[in-house]
């Protein structure tokens, strides 16, 4: 079926914001809204799920948003269309204006990239489990970084040990600063879903995972806010470290040469770039967010990196343990609760 005056279907345009739903977002709140109009799709910010004290100025909501549009402009190319994409069309203020458009302007058949990365969108999730201990490949940190490359942002592998070591103390820290944060607490655990059918927010479930005991480099956000695992005793620690194989992820560090809204926008682009193609190449990934959450710690995790621009996410990238069950993916609201306007022809 065709929409008036325009060559997108009314099944394009659903399956294109449903894919964008399926993007990451901060704390699993999926802060976009869709709207139809004059052959165009049009994304927003919800700010009723803005997150203010963990995110004040947007930013990683904006990442967010970025995300869900890169997801939707791939699904609309790997059905054949031609996409022109507008940046901030009303200015950069997102709290009145539109973040972004989608116009479609023709057809042209998808590259094979764009079709690998569309079939990716719905196996994509989040892993905080454990990886296996197999390090990250030359070859595969080159085309995770030609990823962000493509959507105009760098991306930077910290390999040096000194950057490794500064990265988890800094993890760490920022863990215990909002542990010891009643407003980011209470944030938190708002979004923290006892119902495993709600549709949006971090289930209990995967909010317990995230605190069990376990050996690991680099310290996952705890989204029990401490009350969900019991601290390992000093010989079980011990005992794990003796025995369980230690993972040793790849750590990206993905940035932009400014940190206005469209470079917070292209840095969500990159971000869904680099996960979807992560997920073609069999690797598992999760972000270590925690220490962006906090002005200082950000600038500080830049400065590891030695170059210039701003930080906007850290990724921690490995091999999932193929004898794991496989991951409960987290929930998404339906199409009809984020896209406006849109009538059959
Ligand atoms: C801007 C941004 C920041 C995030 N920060 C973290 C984080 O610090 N720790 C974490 O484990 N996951 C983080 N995530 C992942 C989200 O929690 C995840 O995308 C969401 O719960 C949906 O799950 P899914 O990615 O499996 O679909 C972040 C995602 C985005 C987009």
């Amino acid at each position: 079926m065709v929409t008036s005056g325009t060559t997108f279907t009314v099944e394009q345009v659903r399956a294109a914001v449903g894919a964008g739903s399926l993007a990451p977002s901060i704390h699993n709140t999926q802060p976009w809204r869709w709207r139809f109009r004059d052959e165009t799709l049009e994304l927003s910010a919800d700010l009723t799920r803005a997150v203010p004290v963990i995110d004040p100025d947007h930013r990683q909501l904006l990442v967010s948003c970025g995300a869900a549009l890169l997801n939707s402009w791939l699904s609309l190319r790997a059905a054949g269309l031609d996409v022109e994409v507008g940046e901030f069309p009303d200015g950069p203020d997102l709290t009145t204006g539109r973040l972004a458009t989608l116009t479609i302007i023709g057809h042209r058949p998808p590259t094979e990239d764009e079709i690998r990365l569309a079939e990716a969108i719905t196996s994509r999730h989040t892993d905080r489990r454990p990886f296996t201990p197999a390090t990250l490949p030359a070859d595969e940190v080159r085309k995770l970084r030609h990823a962000a490359e493509a959507e105009g942002c760098w991306l930077a592998v910290l390999t040096s040990e000194d950057a490794r070591v500064e990265l988890s103390v800094l993890l760490a820290r920022a863990d215990w600063i909002q542990h010891n944060d009643p407003e980011y607490q209470a944030e938190l655990a708002s979004w923290v879903r006892d119902d495993p059918q709600a549709a949006d927010g971090i289930p209990r479930t995967t909010a317990l995972s995230s605190a069990e005991p376990r050996t690991e480099e680099f310290q996952t956000r705890d989204f029990t806010g401490g009350t969900g695992g019991e601290p390992a005793s000093a010989e079980e620690a011990a005992e794990r470290a003796r025995t369980e194989p230690v993972e040793r992820p790849g750590v990206l560090v993905l940035g932009t040469d400014a940190d206005g809204p469209t470079d917070r926008l292209r840095a969500g682009r990159a971000l869904a770039r680099v996960l979807l193609t992560a997920t073609v190449e069999r690797l598992a990934t999760s972000p270590l967010g925690q220490a962006l959450d906090i002005e200082a710690s950000r600038s500080l995790v830049h400065s590891l990196t030695g170059g210039t621009g701003l930080t906007q996410m850290i990724i921690r990238v490995g091999y999932p343990d193929m004898s794991a069950a496989p991951l409960t993916p987290t929930r998404r609201r339906p199409v009809s609760d984020v896209l406006e306007h849109l009538t059959d022809a």
